[in-house]
């Protein structure tokens, strides 16, 4: 069984507990980093959690939420092991697994439906990699290594 990693800021966290119900009903194992509230915080925090479980092999893949997903989606592809993308149609979600190997899906929180956010987080989980050229591209990527 996998274990789904996830993280937010307070802008994101509305979203984020939508994603855990969604997660617990469909029997995810997840793991949560926060944030645990709507009280404004910073996304840093939570998102370098997440980043480094993922990098460890604490979680097998992370889904991220902040207000516009910008910052923890940047935050998060500092770690040289993330490659978080962020998502706000389910066909981006698709190509960011088909094509980008993505192990983090990030949504902007305070600009996606919560209909379409499940079907990203449906369609992320459920899409392999290709492989092939996109393999050669995504080894290309590290700078930090
Ligand atoms: C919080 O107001 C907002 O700045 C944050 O959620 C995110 O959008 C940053 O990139």
């Amino acid at each position: 069984m996998k274990t789904i990693g996830l993280a937010s800021d307070h802008a994101g966290y509305p979203l984020k507990e939508l994603v855990k119900e969604w997660l617990t009903v469909r029997g995810y194992n997840f793991v949560d980093f926060g944030t645990n509230s709507t009280d404004s915080c910073d996304y840093p925090e939570f998102a370098h959690a997440l980043g480094s479980a993922v990098e460890k092999g604490e979680c097998d893949k992370g889904i991220a939420i902040c207000g516009t997903g910008n910052g923890i989606n940047m935050t998060l592809n500092h770690h040289c092991g993330i490659r978080s993308a962020l998502c706000w149609q389910p066909e981006i979600a698709e190509l960011a697994r088909q094509h980008n190997d993505a192990n983090v899906l990030v949504m902007p929180g305070r600009f996606i439906d919560n209909a379409t956010a499940e079907k990203c987080v449906d369609t992320f989980l459920n899409t392999e990699f290709e492989g092939g050229r996109h393999q050669r591209r995504i080894d290309a990527i590290p700078c930090c290594k």
